[in-house]
């Protein structure tokens, strides 16, 4: 009887054993589904192919998610969609916002805005501030940084939940070219000083502009430049770049791929700072040669942008001017300069 009752514990300990191993077994290949390596966190770089692998799946399965099937032989034909250098080229038509915004939005990004509004150019910051309400990035965390050296004209501004405003002074210059040189300078201190630990991204844009229709996740990148409305369609032959060579801005004739704006750039923090940080330097060096490049930070930009090539390009719909007509590629107008008098708002000529 006592033979009998040992063989028994003994089977029970063995189906224990067993029934540990199943579970043991059970749960590790569970936990593999949930933790396999295309749901580690990884650094996500800013092209959209790798943020779909940081997708936090529980939070928002894209299983219930109802979308247009993507086509591999259908969209738009009438532009380039894609740089030699395989960075997007973001046109209406060629990204679903839905899509996007359900991949970015479990992600609680941080977008930091800086806007220059110095001397008359503070008219533009109202307009600016509230179409930016309406278009820029709706729903998610924005904190504009407004430089200006007129603080007290700033607008009281009520902004929607999750956006701020911030205000830092600048001190007055007699000559808008001088404005313009010292804008990297204060990009490069204010992601060093406020943005790093805070912000994921940086768009710096110009304030004598406004928003008509969205700007949001699709724009996001490393290094993310904007094609500028008045050459895209040039010979680069044509392009106002530096061409002389004295200046850290020159562009050799037959070299470049477009003519991006100075008006509006951005990317991680990281990128904008080594480009805000090396085009101040630039700048700075012609400077002490007395040279001042064809269109100042823009030139430099430019430049820099040739031999750092942008990994997301932004299509004219990001920045167009109010004076120019439309063009038939261009399906949606998102962001664009105020039609202006330079006389009436530049400190000079
Ligand atoms: C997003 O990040 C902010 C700042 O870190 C934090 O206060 C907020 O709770 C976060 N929101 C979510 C939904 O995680």
């Amino acid at each position: 009887m006592s033979q009998m009752n040992g063989r028994s514990v003994t089977l029970l300990l063995l189906f224990l054993l067993l029934l540990g191993i199943l579970y043991v077994y059970i749960t590790q290949s569970y936990r593999m589904i949930l933790c396999s390596p295309d749901n580690e966190e990884t650094k996500d770089t800013g092209y959209a192919g790798e943020a779909i692998v940081h997708n936090h799946e529980l939070q928002m399965p894209l299983d219930d998610l109802q979308y247009k099937q993507p086509s591999i032989t259908q969209g738009r034909t009438d532009v380039v969609t894609v740089t030699p250098w395989l960075a997007p080229i973001i046109w209406e038509g060629t990204f679903n916002p839905v899509l996007l915004d359900s991949i970015y939005k479990p992600k609680n990004i941080s977008i930091a805005v800086t806007v220059f509004a110095v001397g008359k150019y503070i008219m533009f910051l109202k307009n600016f501030l509230e179409t930016a309400e309406q278009h820029f990035f709706i729903g998610y965390r924005v904190h504009v940084y407004v430089f200006t050296d007129r603080p007290n004209e700033v607008p009281d501004f009520k902004m929607a939940a999750g956006r701020q405003l911030s205000v830092r002074s600048v001190p007055s210059s007699n000559r808008w070219q001088e404005i313009s040189a010292r804008r990297m300078e204060l990009i490069q201190m204010l992601i060093e000083e406020k943005l790093y630990g805070n912000s994921d991204y940086i768009f710096c844009l110009d304030v004598d502009s406004k928003f008509h229709d969205r700007w949001g996740t699709e724009s996001l990148g490393g290094l993310v430049a904007v094609i500028h409305p008045g050459y895209y369609r040039d010979d680069r032959s044509r392009f106002p770049y530096e061409r002389r060579t004295i200046s850290k801005a020159y562009m050799a004739a037959g070299v470049g791929d477009f003519y991006y704006c100075g008006g509006a750039f951005g990317g991680r923090l990281k990128d904008v700072h080594l480009l805000a940080k090396t085009c101040r330097s630039n700048f700075e060096a012609d400077a002490k040669e007395g040279v001042e490049a064809a269109w100042q930070e823009e030139s430099h930009l430019n430049r820099y942008m040739w031999i750092n090539k942008p990994s997301k390009v932004l299509s004219p719909e990001y920045l167009w001017q109010d004076f120019k007509e439309r063009n038939s590629e261009i399906h949606i107008i998102r962001f664009s300069g105020v039609v202006k008098n330079y006389a009436a708002i530049r400190p000079n000529q």
